[in-house]
């Protein structure tokens, strides 16, 4: 009882500042405490957003990468627009999307983030195995954009999959952490892992549910 009356009342305060502050989600906090640990996103950085509706991550990247960046935001709903920020609608699972999304980033990107998440659907297994699965999608598309040494940040529903994703993740990244923001609720299961300095190493589009174990 008391742990929710905490969580809600620390949900609250994000939700005032995110107000003030003209962000469109609490979630814009968790981004901020991720770059400022990781140092991810830099001045004139080209960023994916990946589930950027309703766009507060693409408003703090837009913000981090300034007037000579770029931010490419996806997601299935669309959202107002953000300056400089381009979106595309569309599933990331769906190869044609991907492509379409690879068609505005032809010289690659500096970083690709994802706080994608699948609709709750109350048992925890399978929304777990399904935010693994968008994790997958999220990490096979940034070894295809990404350059070399470039970042990438994805949000999981923890849980025993997670182990698999990380290792997935360590193949292509000189290093791979997992890390719960502060702005995350403490009664929250969701993780976010960082992938730092992308080696080249590149999944193919189907090898992503195999490299699951
Ligand atoms: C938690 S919200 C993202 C919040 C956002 N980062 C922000 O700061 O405002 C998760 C988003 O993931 C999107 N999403 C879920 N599955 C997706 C998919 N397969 N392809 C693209 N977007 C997806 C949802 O539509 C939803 O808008």
């Amino acid at each position: 009882m008391t742990k929710n009356w905490r969580a809600d009342r620390k949900r609250e305060q994000y939700y005032r500042k995110a107000k003030r502050e003209n962000y469109r989600s609490r979630a814009a906090y968790k981004l901020k405490e991720i770059d400022f640990k990781y140092d991810l996103i830099h001045p004139g950085d080209r960023v994916v957003d990946l589930g950027a509706s309703p766009g507060g991550w693409s408003q703090v990247a837009a913000e981090l990468v300034g007037g000579d960046g770029e931010v490419y935001a996806l997601d299935l709903a669309r959202f107002s627009p953000i300056e400089r920020v381009t979106f595309v609608r569309g599933d990331i699972r769906k190869d044609s999307v991907v492509a379409r999304l690879l068609e505005h980033i032809p010289q690659g990107a500096d970083v690709v983030l994802s706080d994608m998440a699948p609709n709750i659907s109350g048992n925890y297994t399978y929304d777990h195995a399904r935010s693994v699965d968008l994790c997958e999608h999220a990490l096979v598309f940034a070894s295809q954009v990404l350059k070399e040494g470039g970042n990438f940040v994805t949000k999981v529903f923890y849980g025993d999959m997670t182990k698999g994703l990380v290792s997935m993740a360590r193949r292509s990244f000189d290093e791979v952490h997992v890390t719960h923001p502060k702005a995350t609720r403490s009664t929250s299961s969701e993780v976010y892992v960082v992938g730092i300095g992308f080696n080249g190493a590149r999944f193919s589009p189907r090898s992503a549910s195999s490299e699951r174990s």
